[in-house]
Parts: structure tokens; sequence; C-alpha cells
């Protein structure tokens, strides 16, 4: 399984998070993992799955990724496989807002399906660092990404 993905990060918690999913995922295949401003010009050709991953700012992404989801249209995702995640202060979303649900809504009003939910990883301060334990359930997120993509959905649907 060929993975792009595309992080921001302004303090290092959501590269910290990028990363340990990124190592995961070289386990089963090849993994191009880059920041935001390194990812244009856009190129998807061969990527299986793209995973975005955003610090969460003013309840959004931060504005780099913001720019980078305007450059995708529907024809150049169809085929892939998509997956978001954020990073964030642990409390509801209702209360904080969340960089992957917002990314995820704009995959969604192209009619593009995610591969697993937008997932949030957690910090402890708005420098960090990340909560325990989220690195390991980054890297669980991670496989349970690649178990998606990777099952038919056959033989899940029951
Ligand atoms: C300008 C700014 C706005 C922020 N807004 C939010 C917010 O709306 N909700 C939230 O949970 N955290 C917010 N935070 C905390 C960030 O989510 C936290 O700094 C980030 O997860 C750290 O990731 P990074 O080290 O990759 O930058 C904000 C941080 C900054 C600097």
């Amino acid at each position: 399984m060929n993975t792009l993905l595309i992080y921001d990060s302004q303090y290092g918690n959501t590269e910290r998070i990028a990363t340990a999913i990124a190592d995961t995922l070289r386990t089963v295949g090849d993994v191009r993992a880059v920041r935001v401003g390194e990812a244009q010009p856009l190129d998807l050709t061969g990527v299986d799955l793209l995973v975005l991953g955003s610090p969460t700012q003013g309840w959004n992404a931060t504005k780099a990724m913001q720019e980078l989801l305007k450059g995708f249209s529907p024809e150049q995702l169809r085929g892939r496989a998509v997956a978001c995640f954020d990073t964030r202060f642990q409390m509801s979303h209702w209360l904080t807002g969340s960089a992957a649900r917002r990314i995820a809504s704009v995959f969604e009003r192209m009619g593009i399906e995610l591969a697993e939910p937008p997932e949030s990883f957690f910090v402890e301060h708005t420098e960090g660092p990340l909560c325990t334990g989220e690195l390991a359930r980054a890297a669980v997120w991670a496989r349970l990404l690649f178990d998606r993509i990777e099952t038919p959905r056959h033989a899940i649907a029951h």
C-alpha cells in the first residue's frame, strides 16, 4: 500500500503523531510523509491512501492546510482511500472544534467517503506535550486504517 501523509504542525505535536502513523504504515508499504508546504505541486500518482493531519487552530485546520484542501478535486481522489486526523485539547469537540472534522466535511462535500471517521489526538497545552499514550494510539489508528483498506467490504459487512 502506497501512502501519502500530508501534515501541518506549529509546535511539533502533530508532526510526532504523523511520524507514528507513518512508521506504522511503513511496516506494510511505502509512505511519504511531508509537511503541507512541501506537498505542492500535489501529485497523487500511485497513491492508495491519502492521510491529512493538522493541529486544530480556531476550530479549524491551519490556514496552510485549508489552502491545500482547496486544491483537491473529486476526480483526483476517486478510487483512493482518504483519512484525516488532528491534534487538539482533550475535551468534547463541541467545546474545542476539530480540524479533522472540518477536513472531513470538505471531503464529504466532494462526495468522498473517508476510510475511517476523523480522529483526534490530544495535547495537554497549546505547545504540548501530547497526552500520555497518544503516540501509541496513533500507531493503533494507523493499523486500523490499513486493516480497513485491505479488508474487502463484503468481508466486514456482517
Ligand atoms: C492560534 C491557535 C489556535 C488554537 N485553537 C484551538 C482550538 O480551537 N481548539 C483546540 O482544541 N485547540 C486549539 N489550539 C491548540 C492546538 O490545537 C495545539 O496547539 C496543537 O494541537 C499543537 O499541535 P502542533 O504542536 O502540531 O502545532 C490552538 C492553538 C493555537 C496556536
